[in-house]
Order: C-alpha cells, then sequence, then structure tokens
C-alpha cells in the first residue's frame, strides 16, 4: 500500500493540529498543548522506529508548522493544506526507499563521461525527475537513446518537456523492466541500492554499466571519482555486481 504512505503523513500531521486545538479549547494553556502533541507525535514516531524521510518528516512537521504560524511571519495555516496537496502531487505514492526529489549536479555528464570506456547506446535513468542527468547525457552522447522511469506525474511532466526525445516512462521503477539498457544510472537512496543491485542482475545484461551517485553498490567498482559537489560517482559492470566484494573508496 504505498499510496498510503504520504496519506499517512498528513493524517498524522492534521491530527497533531486537532489535538493541538481541542486542548486549547478545553482550557490546556498552548504551550502545554504544543508539548503534548508534538510528545505524542515523538513517542508514535519511535514505536514505528521508522529511520527513513518520511520518519524524519513525521515528528518534526507539526512543531516546524506550529513556530511557523505563529512566528513574526505568522504563515497562514491554508498555505499548509497547499504544501500537502502539492506533495500529494509530487508525489503520489513513495516508498520508505524511495528516494524524494535531489537534483543531479551540473558536473554529473562530464564526469560520467570521463569514467566510462564507450559512449552508451541506451542510457535508463531510474527516478529521472526533472530530467537534469538526462539532460547532460544528451549533450554528452546525442546519439543515445535515453529512457527515464519516473513515478510522480508533474515531474515526468516538466521532463518530458524538457526532452521531446527521450521516453520517460510513467510508473514505478522496480515494476517496470530496465532491460535494453547498456547504461543504468542510479541517484536513489541507501536503503534503495540493494534492491537496484538484484534488479540490474535481473534485467540487465552482464556487459551493462551501472552508474550510482551518492550511494554505492555492494560490488567492487571499475572507477569512481568525486564531483564539485563532494558527490561521489561509482560505475559498476553488470557482471561483476554477483559477488558482493568492497565498497571502492574514491581517491
Ligand atoms: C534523487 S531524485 C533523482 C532525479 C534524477 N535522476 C537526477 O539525477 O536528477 C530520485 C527520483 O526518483 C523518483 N522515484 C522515487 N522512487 C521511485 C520509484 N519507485 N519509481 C519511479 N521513480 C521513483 C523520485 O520521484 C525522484 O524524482
Amino acid at each position: 500500500m504505498r499510496w498510503l504512505r504520504p496519506l499517512g503523513l498528513a493524517l498524522f500531521w492534521c491530527a497533531q493540529w486537532l489535538a493541538f486545538v481541542l486542548t486549547i479549547e478545553h482550557g490546556c494553556p498552548p504551550w502545554l498543548a504544543f508539548a503534548l502533541a508534538t510528545c505524542a507525535g515523538l513517542w508514535l514516531v519511535r514505536r514505528a522506529a521508522d529511520r527513513t524521510w518520511a520518519g524524519l518528516m513525521r515528528p518534526l512537521a507539526f512543531p516546524a508548522s506550529v513556530c511557523l504560524t505563529l512566528s513574526p511571519i505568522a504563515v497562514p495555516s491554508w498555505v499548509w493544506l497547499i504544501a500537502l496537496v502539492i506533495g500529494a502531487i509530487l508525489y503520489p505514492r513513495l516508498d520508505k526507499k524511495d528516494a524524494p526529489l535531489w537534483r543531479a549536479p551540473a558536473d554529473l555528464g562530464s564526469a560520467l563521461a570521463r569514467l566510462l570506456p564507450q559512449s552508451p547506446q541506451v542510457v535508463l535513468d531510474a527516478g529521472c525527475g526533472l530530467g537534469d542527468a538526462l539532460v547532460q547525457f544528451s549533450r554528452h552522447w546525442p546519439a543515445a537513446q535515453l529512457r527515464g522511469i519516473e513515478i510522480s506525474p508533474l515531474m515526468r511532466w516538466i521532463c518530458r518537456q524538457r526532452l521531446k526525445s527521450a521516453r520517460i516512462e510513467a510508473g514505478d521503477m522496480w515494476q517496470l523492466s530496465w532491460s535494453g539498457a547498456d547504461l543504468v544510472y542510479l541517484f536513489l537512496r541507501p536503503e534503495a541500492m540493494g534492491d537496484a543491485q538484484t534488479k540490474c542482475l535481473r534485467d540487465l545484461a552482464g556487459t551493462a554499466l551501472v552508474a550510482a551517485l551518492d550511494f554505492p553498490l555492494a560490488a567492487s567498482a571499475l572507477a569512481s571519482c568525486r564531483l564539485a559537489s563532494g558527490k561521489t560517482l561509482w560505475l559498476y559492470r553488470v557482471a561483476e555486481l554477483a559477488a558482493p566484494d568492497r565498497v571502492l573508496t574514491p581517491d
């Protein structure tokens, strides 16, 4: 039930606000109502032992929104409703291991072009977001077929506007096939890298290459480099993913 996750986040937040307002209406001092609603959130999240981004956002969203509403800038309450709607449009379904949008650094394409032994023919960006990485790839390898998979309709639409010639598919990268790509680029979350490695082994040819940004796979990399942003880019050959060995540390 992936789509229940963002909904659960929103309901949790609304319940804290409701508890806050109702306890004040019943005569509780506002500081105590705030502390009670915040502590209840922290207690529930601790029980769930959820260390993902959503797990961290859950206890922080309520105190942050109260502080901003009561602060000198006095963020009006309807802003939170709009934030919820935007969040739901951006991420209609998101699992624990799914990465939210972080944009590829501007030097990704040139760094990857230096690492690759030859130009790729079919490049897949699994979770292509706004298309930042694919736009760079299209400049470096104009003859390559570019393919992206993106779960968020809004980001997919923006990506398609930026890359008319690329094939941007709607859906869940874990359900759709990655086969046919000779280069797969991954900018995901640490929790997703194990599943990504299994998926590469299942879907890709042994000769295909996998580029992983920021979070490595459990295998020896063919090469790696550090980008200007401080992020590391690793390059792997699929045939060598089968025997998880060591994670190469960048020079
Ligand atoms: C960290 S961003 C990377 C964006 C892009 N690859 C880049 O480097 O600029 C991860 C993207 O993956 C998308 N995503 C997360 N989980 C997904 C899934 N299960 N299926 C498809 N897309 C997913 C998110 O919506 C987000 O746009």
